[in-house]
């Protein structure tokens, strides 16, 4: 199917957190195939790194500066979106804190050892160790993030009956892949609780809202992480996941291009993730 014919050519879709990693491969695969994206993130530099990219792809496209976690900004930038192109169609919540510091990379590490080496068992306390602030943190980006952003789409979708929304969960919501982040996790089954809540409310107004679960995805972050474990370390990882390897960006940003197109799926969890969650 060629770009201008695919069923997003000319739609509005906004992607969050696209300034890099998962949600830059979703917005220029939109773009690609004729949508009109609209990326926001913090991230300034990566967005206008994202900007030059998209106009590849047309120079309509539009790149925000915006914090999912302030529900002001999410209104502001709705509104300058609906001015700019009189309304949205597709919503990707993408953004979100991730389990990607130094910090994480020691707990993983130990999890990853725990699960794939016989030692003796006990608590990796990890969630005993949590401070409230950190746990609190996450909550704010990852799942009041998605309820900002799904309530000012909806505000547009809901009147004009039609819509999508994909909320970008993870295996960590569905499964204890990601035991090592206990608060990661927790906000990404928050995330899928949410979507088929929300998925059931709005259907009847052709709005269809799905969620995406990603294993392991193939990011210029998760490759540096995996450098950082070591040959041994990985090879224990892979053996985790059936495919034996992580799932590239194209693959899930294909799924999230089928979610975003016409189909049957109301509040359901996809979950590209090579066989780690059967
Ligand atoms: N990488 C993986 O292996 C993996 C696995 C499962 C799920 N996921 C999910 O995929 C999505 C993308 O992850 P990624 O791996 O590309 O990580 P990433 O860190 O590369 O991307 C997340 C983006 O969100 C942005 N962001 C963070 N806080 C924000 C805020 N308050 N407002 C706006 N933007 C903000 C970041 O700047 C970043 O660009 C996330 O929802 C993540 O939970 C990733």
């Amino acid at each position: 199917m060629s770009s201008s014919t695919h069923p997003i050519a000319g739609k509005v879709a906004i992607v969050t957190g696209a300034a890099g990693g998962l949600g830059r491969a979703i917005a220029l695969n939109y773009a690609a195939h004729g949508a009109t994206v609209v990326a926001c993130d913090v991230n300034e530099s990566g967005l206008t790194q994202l900007a030059t990219e998209l106009n590849t792809h047309g120079d309509k496209h539009l790149c925000v500066p915006c914090n999912v976690a302030d529900s002001h900004g999410v209104a502001a930038l709705f509104d300058h979106v609906c001015h700019v192109f009189g309304t949205v169609h597709i919503l990707v919540n993408n953004a979100a804190l991730v389990p990607s510091r130094p910090e994480d990379d020691v707990r993983r590490n130990r999890h990853y050892t725990y699960i794939t080496t016989p030692q003796p068992r006990q608590s990796l306390r990890f969630t005993s160790q949590m401070s409230d602030g950190e746990w609190l943190r996450w909550w704010d980006v990852n799942v009041h993030g998605v309820f900002y952003c799904t309530r000012e789409a909806l505000k547009r979708m809901e009147p004009q009956r039609e819509g999508k929304i994909i909320n970008v969960a993870s295996i960590a919501g569905i499964s204890s892949m990601s035991a090592h982040s206990p608060h990661y996790s927790a906000t990404k089954g928050a995330v899928i609780a949410f979507t088929k809540a929300v998925a059931a409310e709005v259907a009847g107004a052709n709005v269809f809202v799905n969620a995406m679960a990603p294993g392991g995805v193939q990011t210029p972050d998760f490759d540096a992480l995996l450098a950082r474990m070591g040959e041994e370390k990985c090879n224990q990882f892979w053996q985790v996941i059936p495919a034996g390897r992580l799932g590239t960006m194209q693959e899930y940003a294909d799924t999230a291009l089928f979610l975003a197109g016409p189909h049957y799926l109301v509040g359901q969890v996809i979950s590209p993730n090579g066989g780690a969650v059967i």
